[in-house]
């Protein structure tokens, strides 16, 4: 895996905006998108082009277009369908593949409750959302369900990640992509990232 910190001043700023504890849901909302933008631009800077002919306003002309790229988004319930308009905005044609999971409270592991992937898993990049990467446990999932599937493209996109869920997923799966736009300091004992934004999900939601 290769880890992208997409580090630019709008990023960190927007960052900045979304730690505040007082944050209102819309403002939450609508900076976890503007950010999501901004890492797909970032996670699509390698997509192939290829050049057609159309016609112009004055003839013939030349044009790039993206090259056989299918995409589909794949936002882990609840909090990742708040990053999905984000890319919906820069690659109107990505597919929907949506997946859930609970944590078996036992074992601690992930259990699938949801799954529902788009067609042809194998001809396209998989790009999966979750405003949080933190311990890592829920993504390993979700990239073992993918590749089940026959997906050999996947790339992940957050807004936060602890060094914990990164190294996790460093080791286990050094073939997937991860964009974050903030590495922050540690998890707490109850798996929170620090200082991160606290619960993504109820601040996407505005439930607590
Ligand atoms: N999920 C969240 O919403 N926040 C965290 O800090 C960790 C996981």
């Amino acid at each position: 895996m290769a880890l992208h910190l997409v580090d630019h001043p709008l990023i960190r700023h927007k960052v900045g905006i979304l730690r505040k504890h007082d944050i209102s849901t819309s403002r939450f909302r609508q900076l976890a998108n503007e950010i999501t933008r901004l890492l797909t631009y970032e996670a699509t800077k390698d997509f192939e082009t290829e050049t057609t002919t159309i016609q112009g306003w004055a003839g013939d002309v030349e044009v790039d277009t993206i090259k056989g790229k299918k995409v589909t988004v794949v936002p882990i319930l609840r909090a990742g369908l708040g990053m999905m308009d984000g890319v919906f905005d820069m690659i109107p044609g990505a597919k929907a593949s949506v997946v859930g999971f609970y944590r078996d409270e036992e074992t601690l592991k992930p259990v699938q409750y949801y799954v529902k992937l788009a067609s042809a898993m194998d001809e396209r990049t998989a790009l999966i959302l979750d405003p949080m990467l933190a311990t890592g446990g829920t993504l390993e999932a979700t990239i073992e369900l993918l590749k089940e599937s026959g997906c050999t493209s996947i790339r992940g996109l957050f807004l936060c990640a602890a060094p914990e869920g990164i190294d996790r997923i460093l080791k286990k799966h050094p073939d997937v992509d991860i964009y974050v736009a903030a590495v922050d300091e540690k998890l707490n004992d109850i798996g929170y990232i620090i200082p991160g934004l606290g619960d993504a999900g109820d601040k996407i939601f505005g439930t607590k």
